[in-house]
């Protein structure tokens, strides 16, 4: 990543409109992968556990929530697509690749706007939105990759009908927000509650879920078994887990309290989830973890849940007897229509408009045909 050794230049472009762009062609100091090379190998990389954590370590790495944040030099994305072209309106979009970098271009005809991508959010299950950096503040990109499409869409939440070139290239990303962005999407993002651009690990590595482990690593190693102590998230009730989880993927408590969403919220599984009559703060057997191993990319076929829902839903099953839900729920039942595929029927999928996918309803239920979305 240290072949672009030159120091930072900046070449201003006049517009019309008076403001100023800069083509900001970073130095190295400004790339995440760089100053990672720099660095000691830190404890937050799979790696480092891996001699003693195999099989977390072999599978974690491949995960999306792994490369929840890449760089633009690893981006499995921009690698593959050397020029991806959008227009909107007056706007013309381009990003082209050149060696480890991809630059952003966006022009109106008569001014242009070019900036290398800083990093690419999202390993693109739905979507790839890019951050840049531009005068030292950071942007998030007008547009985004979409799978679906192969291709170049708005990304949700822009500035629509952009009234300037400086509106849609990007839009500004302030204090909590562009904070929150990288400490949900990387690891070791932030300090002194600052983004860390050259300390961040991109995408959510072990450390992020489990805590800071060098102390840890080093008192395995000289067998001091107390300073060893890691947290054991297994010992997580439900709710513990749902809140855990629901860090990034949003709390019930911050979706219920916030305005209603309608189908937006369907993408806050720890939301939906509660919502459900299945769900029992106490009864391990609806946790995330219980349905999805955090160390493992999701499994997309949804007989693989069938022995989960089965474990409560079948004529043996009993209920944990904690909870008023449960002691007035009494047997859960079993299914007067399907023997599996359970997830199929009772746990449809919804599309958010813009995003181009459909994301899996956590409100399990009986759902009858045309009933409008349960917000
Ligand atoms: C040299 C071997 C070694 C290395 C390297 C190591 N661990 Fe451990 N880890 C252990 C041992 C042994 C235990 C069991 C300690 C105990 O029983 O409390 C453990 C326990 C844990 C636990 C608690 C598991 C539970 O029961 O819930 C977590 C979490 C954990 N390690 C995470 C990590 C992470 C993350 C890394 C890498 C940053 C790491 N470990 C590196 C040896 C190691
Ligand atoms: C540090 C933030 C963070 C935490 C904590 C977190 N996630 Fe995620 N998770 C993400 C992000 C970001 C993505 C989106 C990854 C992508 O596609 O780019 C994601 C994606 C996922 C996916 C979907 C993978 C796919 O194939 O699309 C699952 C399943 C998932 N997380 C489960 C969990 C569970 C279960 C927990 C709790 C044990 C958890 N997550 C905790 C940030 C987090
Ligand atoms: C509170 C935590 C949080 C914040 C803040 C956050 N994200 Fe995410 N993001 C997630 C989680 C969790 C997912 C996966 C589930 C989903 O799609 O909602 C995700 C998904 C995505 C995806 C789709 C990933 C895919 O594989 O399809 C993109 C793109 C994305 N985020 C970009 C961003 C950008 C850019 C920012 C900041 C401007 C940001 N996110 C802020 C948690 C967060
Ligand atoms: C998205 C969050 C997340 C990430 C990332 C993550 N873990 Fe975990 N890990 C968990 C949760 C949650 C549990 C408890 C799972 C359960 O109860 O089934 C767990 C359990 C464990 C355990 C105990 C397993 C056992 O059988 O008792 C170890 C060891 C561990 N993780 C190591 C790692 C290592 C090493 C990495 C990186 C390669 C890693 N984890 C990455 C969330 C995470
Ligand atoms: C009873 C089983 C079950 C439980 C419990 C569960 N999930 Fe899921 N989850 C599923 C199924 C089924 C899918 C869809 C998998 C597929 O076919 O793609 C899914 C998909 C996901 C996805 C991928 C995005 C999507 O919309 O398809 C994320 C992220 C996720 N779950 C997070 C969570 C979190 C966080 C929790 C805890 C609050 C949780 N899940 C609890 C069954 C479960
Ligand atoms: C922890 C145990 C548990 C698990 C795991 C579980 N359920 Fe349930 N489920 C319940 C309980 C308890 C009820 C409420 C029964 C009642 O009210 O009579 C319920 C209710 C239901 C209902 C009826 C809801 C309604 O709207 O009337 C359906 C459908 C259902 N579950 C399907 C599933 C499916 C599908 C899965 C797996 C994806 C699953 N459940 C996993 C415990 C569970
Ligand atoms: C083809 C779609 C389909 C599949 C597959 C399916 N179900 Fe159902 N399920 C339904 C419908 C429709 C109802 C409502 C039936 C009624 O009320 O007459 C229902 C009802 C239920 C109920 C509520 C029963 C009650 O007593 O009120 C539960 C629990 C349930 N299903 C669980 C499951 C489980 C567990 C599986 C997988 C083993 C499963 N279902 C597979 C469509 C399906």
């Amino acid at each position: 990543m240290n072949e672009r050794p030159e120091k930072p230049r900046d070449t201003m472009i006049r517009t019309t409109a008076g403001w100023r762009l800069w083509l900001a062609f970073c130095g190295a100091a400004l790339w995440p992968g760089a100053a990672r090379a720099a660095s000691p190998p830190s404890s937050s990389t799979p790696s480092v556990c891996a001699s003693c954590h195999r099989a977390q370590a072999a599978t974690q790495p491949a995960t999306s929530m792994a490369h929840a944040l890449e760089t633009v030099a690893e981006c499995e994305i921009l690698r593959a697509h050397q020029k991806l072209t959008f227009r909107d309106g007056a706007y013309s979009y381009e990003i082209l690749r050149d060696g480890n970098r991809s630059i952003y271009k966006v022009t109106d005809g008569k001014e242009t706007f070019t900036v290398p991508i800083g990093w690419a959010l999202g390993l693109g299950t739905a979507g790839q939105t890019y951050v840049y950096r531009w005068n030292g503040n950071f942007y998030e990109s007008h547009v985004s990759f979409f799978k679906q499409l192969q291709g170049l869409d708005l990304t949700i939440g822009t500035i629509l009908n952009p009234k300037n070139l400086e509106e849609a290239v990007g839009r500004q990303l302030f204090g909590t927000e562009i904070r929150r962005c990288f400490a949900c999407h990387a690891t070791r993002a932030l300090r002194q509650d600052q983004v860390d651009i050259e300390g961040l690990i991109p995408g959510v590595q072990c450390e992020r879920c489990h805590g800071p482990a060098e102390q840890h690593v080093k008192a395995v190693q000289s067998g001091d078994v107390k300073a060893a102590a890691m947290r054991k998230l297994g010992s997580l009730t439900t709710e513990e887990m749902s809140d855990f989880c629901g860090d990034c993927h949003r709390t019930w408590a911050e979706i219920a309290m916030g305005p209603q969403r309608g189908v937006e919220n369907v993408r806050f599984q720890p939301y939906r989830l509660t919502n459900s009559k299945c769900y029992n703060a106490l009864d391990a057997r609806i946790r995330c973890a219980a349905c999805h191993d955090p160390h493992r990319e999701v499994q997309l076929e949804s007989a693989a849940y069938d022995v989960k829902c089965l474990a409560c839903h079948s004529s043996g099953s009993t209920l944990a007897a904690s909870g008023a839900k449960a002691q007035a729920a009494g047997h859960p039942g079993t299914c007067p229509v399907g023997t599996k595929d359970c997830a199929s029927c009772h746990m449809p999928r919804y599309e958010i408009p813009g995003t181009h996918n459909r994301f899996t309803d956590h409100w399990i239920r009986v759902v009858t045909p045309g009933e409008p979305y349960p917000g």
